[in-house]
């Protein structure tokens, strides 16, 4: 198994560029599932769970070629087989987003239940419902999603929960589905209105992606489309923040800053100087770091997917902070590994009271999940000593050659086998 060896103490400097955002591209690619035609998308990051999407889309069926770095063609003339088979969606639960553009393009689908994961229970409950409501017949069989459905019908949905997924998933099925349907109570994420632009170049009628009411005029058939994926602003947040904590100055290119407000006030509250343009940021930190209190909620507010980097801000900011977590009821793994490396932090319920202290320590330390992985490679840049990062798998789902920007941006990093 794979470690990341990190030397601590080198202030972030340099200019990197941000790749295609991982939330974005992974529903894009399903968008492959709703055509005969082709589809040509830019801007792809090369990432683990990219590539067991890739899989899982060609054992379906579509035929895929990789044209040149970030660019693939994707083609699904025939869905040969459309099974989504547990070995996948366990390692990846956005598999789940097969299903809704499955079962509005065959009338079937057969899907393995996610389950739980680190982070929380995560049910697809809101996506089964509104299935349901346009038409579906679902049964869960042998911890599978039997999907049913000659024709889906547009259907008015108010969803119980804002669901990132459970919003793109029907808004991809409702493409394809005869009549309107509206999504009410919808997720407003950025990556949720790409998936709309992609659908729309591709023929889709879509009104109000961005908003939380979403309505979807179902059209016959969709055609091709050539596509750019958005710059993905968790990467982007996450350098930013380790420039912060660093004491840093960096240049980050090819992003989109308009969708990273509530990240950029919160790294101003910390003392760091930012400029910005319309495909670029610049963060200098000259002040002394302050802590700030985060809660985590659904878009425009902080994302949960940048908590666990703001605690590590806090750790080494002068003050106490409070970070709520909102989204997901078990995204507190991070704080054991912090605390070993000497952070001070309680943990009361959904929240984090963390007080700030002098220094990290470099220390062994073990990734339990995506986010949680990156916290610890920021930990681990700012430590005293050496840090040794495990299970590094994690980041590989959702970080594009860290190490390479991390390196470029003067951090001692090493991969070890
Ligand atoms: N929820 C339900 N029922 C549902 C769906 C969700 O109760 O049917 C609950 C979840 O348990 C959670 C909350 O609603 O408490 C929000 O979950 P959501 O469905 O929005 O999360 P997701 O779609 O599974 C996406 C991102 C996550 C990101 C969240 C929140 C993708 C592929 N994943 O997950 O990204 O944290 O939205 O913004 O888009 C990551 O990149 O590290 C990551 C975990």
């Amino acid at each position: 198994m794979q470690k990341l060896t990190i030397h601590g103490g080198t202030p972030l400097s340099g200019e990197i560029q941000i790749s295609g955002a991982k939330n974005a591209a992974l529903p894009i690619l399903c968008t492959s599932l709703l055509t005969y035609e082709s589809l040509r998308i830019k801007n792809v990051p090369h990432l683990n769970d990219v590539t067991t999407m890739l899989k899982l889309l060609k054992q379906m069926g579509t035929n895929i070629s990789i044209d040149k770095d970030s660019e693939i063609s994707l083609t699904t003339t025939h869905l040969s087989n459309p099974i989504a088979p547990y070995e996948m969606v366990k390692t990846m639960r956005a598999a789940i987003l097969v299903l809704g553009p499955m079962l509005a393009r065959t009338g079937e689908a057969k899907i393995s239940l996610p389950g739980g994961c680190a982070i929380g229970l995560r049910p697809v409950d809101q996506h089964i419902k509104g299935l349901q409501a346009m038409g579906a017949e679902i049964h869960i069989k042998h911890g599978y999603i039997h999907a049913k459905a000659s024709q889906l019908i547009g259907a008015h949905i108010v969803m119980d929960t804002v669901t990132v997924t459970g919003t793109e998933n029907l808004m991809m099925a409702a493409t394809l589905a005869e009549g309107i349907t509206t999504l009410e109570n919808a997720a407003r994420e950025p990556e949720v209105v790409d998936l709309a632009c992609c659908l729309i170049s591709m023929g889709a009628k879509i009104h109000g992606a961005g908003s939380d009411v979403i309505t979807i005029k179902g059209v016959k058939l969709l055609h091709e489309t050539t596509y750019q994926v958005i710059a993905d602003r968790i990467e982007a947040g996450t350098f930013l923040v380790a420039a912060a904590a660093s004491g840093g100055d960096i240049h980050l290119k090819n992003t989109c800053p308009n969708i990273l407000n509530s990240v950029l006030d919160k790294l101003v509250e910390s003392g760091a100087k930012i400029q910005s343009g319309e495909d670029w940021v610049n963060l200098k930190m000259t002040n002394k770091l302050q802590s700030v209190n985060i809660c985590t909620a659904p878009y425009p507010a902080f994302p949960t997917d940048m908590q666990a980097q703001f605690m590590v801000l806090n750790s080494v900011a002068e003050g106490t902070s409070r970070i709520t977590e909102n989204i997901f009821e078990n995204r507190f793994m991070h704080v054991l590994e912090l605390k070993r490396m000497g952070a001070r932090i309680e943990v009361e319920g959904n929240t984090a009271v963390v007080h700030g202290v002098d220094k990290l320590e470099g220390a062994s330390v073990m990734a339990t999940d995506l986010r949680a992985s990156a916290c610890l490679v920021l930990a681990g840049l700012i430590a005293q000593g050496e840090t040794i990062i495990d299970r590094i798998y994690h980041l590989d789902r959702g970080y594009e050659r860290i190490e390479e920007k991390l390196l470029s941006l003067g951090v001692k990093i090493n991969r070890i086998n």
